[in-house]
């Protein structure tokens, strides 16, 4: 238990953050994530959940899940360096690659770990980094690890971009220089401006690295923001998550042969944690071979997508620039924001309140995730608790 120096410490910053009203209380769901969950024995419709298109729950990938366990247990045994490849990695690895239209594809055990893992095998200390103010952490959490410089551009401005690309290449400093992004803005649902970023990085010779986590399955008829785009041979590096709309776990990297043999020499996730467990592999195969083959999934999630936004429009809602299936509900004011949450839990709809530091001070809002398999009647549902908790708090 130690010297119990550190609860105290811990106990007191975490009582500091209560009191500030930043402190998660995280609830606890009864089954499954779908598209209603069970807290404490009430059903809310959830907003809530990445599982665009269903993929977590459904019959199938389960299915693949469980066979996979029953032919190469339930773990992986080794990092991949050391013991092998399970054939699953190899065939999962290959279904990307096809699925993404690039030459290879390698599998991390979670989005997250591939920022970690190629950001600093890409760039170092003689670097530097062009990169999107509000991208992921776990963009700005890999960039710091490279130790390259990173360079902030203000959000989705191709002038700041270009300006400061110069600058950087004028300045002699540099060896390589890279641009990042999100491809789809988690916060806003706004797209990253792929044709412009070809552009300037063929202008300025930058590598080129999108992670697509939540366009991946939603956009460019599932393949991603960057097929979208037709971009696919101008983006170096391409980064996808197996979590959101593939519904399971992990994440990957898919670009050049090249690029991909180096990860698995320098990309330090790869070499010194074990791979993604059999069954997560399989899984998340399965849901991109269903993601490729029907396509009318992702149809249906933009049709509640588009039925959603044009409901609270016409409500008088403020729904920002999204263009994907993500659809926020900016309130603004923070401390409007939570009773605008809690009102809307109190009449069972479960989508998250988000405030600074997440988003910029003054810009709270509810983050609905759109899922295929919502029906017409919960959106009919949310869109009746939007309009009455609305007019109850004269937001519309
Ligand atoms: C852009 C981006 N990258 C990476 C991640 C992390 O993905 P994972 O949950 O697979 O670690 C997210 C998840 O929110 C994301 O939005």
């Amino acid at each position: 238990m130690g010297t119990n120096n550190l609860k105290k410490i811990l106990s007191k910053s975490i009582e500091e953050l209560k009191e500030k009203g930043l402190y998660n209380e995280i609830d606890v769901l009864e089954g499954a994530n779908g598209t209603t969950i069970k807290i404490n024995d009430r059903e809310f419709i959830n907003l809530s959940a990445n599982n665009y298109l269903g993929l977590a729950t459904r019959e199938d990938v389960k299915e693949a899940e469980i066979k996979a366990v029953k032919e190469y247990g339930v773990g992986a045994g080794a990092v991949r360096t050391i013991n092998g490849t399970l054939k699953i990695h190899k065939e999962l690895e290959e279904t990307i690659a096809k699925f993404k239209k690039t030459e290879a594809a390698i599998a991390f055990q979670s989005g997250f770990n591939c920022n970690m893992a190629t950001i600093p095998a890409i760039v170092g200390k003689s670097d530097a980094i062009l990169s999107d103010e509000l991208n992921h952490a776990s963009i700005i959490d890999g960039c710091r690890l490279s130790g390259a410089k990173i360079i902030r551009c203000k959000h989705q401005d191709m002038d700041d971009l270009r300006a400061k690309a110069k600058e950087a290449i004028d300045s002699g400093l540099y060896g390589k220089i890279m641009y990042i992004s999100d491809g789809v803005y988690s916060m806003d649902g706004d797209v990253a401006k792929i044709p412009e970023i070809v552009e300037i990085a063929k202008e300025f010779g930058l590598i080129t690295y999108i992670d697509d986590a939540h366009g991946s399955g939603t956009m460019g008829k599932g393949a991603g923001t960057v097929k979208e785009f037709n971009a696919s041979s101008d983006i170096d590096i391409q980064v996808g998550t197996l979590s959101k709309a593939v519904g399971v776990v992990g994440g990957y990297v898919a670009g050049s042969r090249e690029l991909i043999d180096w990860l698995k020499v320098r990309g330090r996730p790869f070499l010194f944690s074990t791979s993604l467990t059999p069954g997560a592999a399989a899984a998340a195969k399965k849901s991109i071979e269903i993601i490729s083959s029907e396509p009318e999934l992702v149809e249906k999630l933009w049709e509640n997508a588009n039925f959603l936004k044009r409901e609270l429009k016409n409500l008088g809602y403020n729904i920002g620039v999204s263009t994907t299936p993500i659809v926020p509900v900016i309130i603004g004011d923070e401390n409007k924001t939570q009773m605008f949450y809690k009102k809307l839990r109190d009449n069972n709809i479960y989508a998250k309140s988000i405030v600074f530091p997440t988003v910029p001070l003054g810009t709270g809002r509810v983050r609905n995730m759109l899922q295929a398999g919502h029906t017409k009647e919960m959106l009919e549902e949310v869109v009746r608790v939007y309009e009455k908790i609305g007019k109850e708090l004269e937001i519309i």
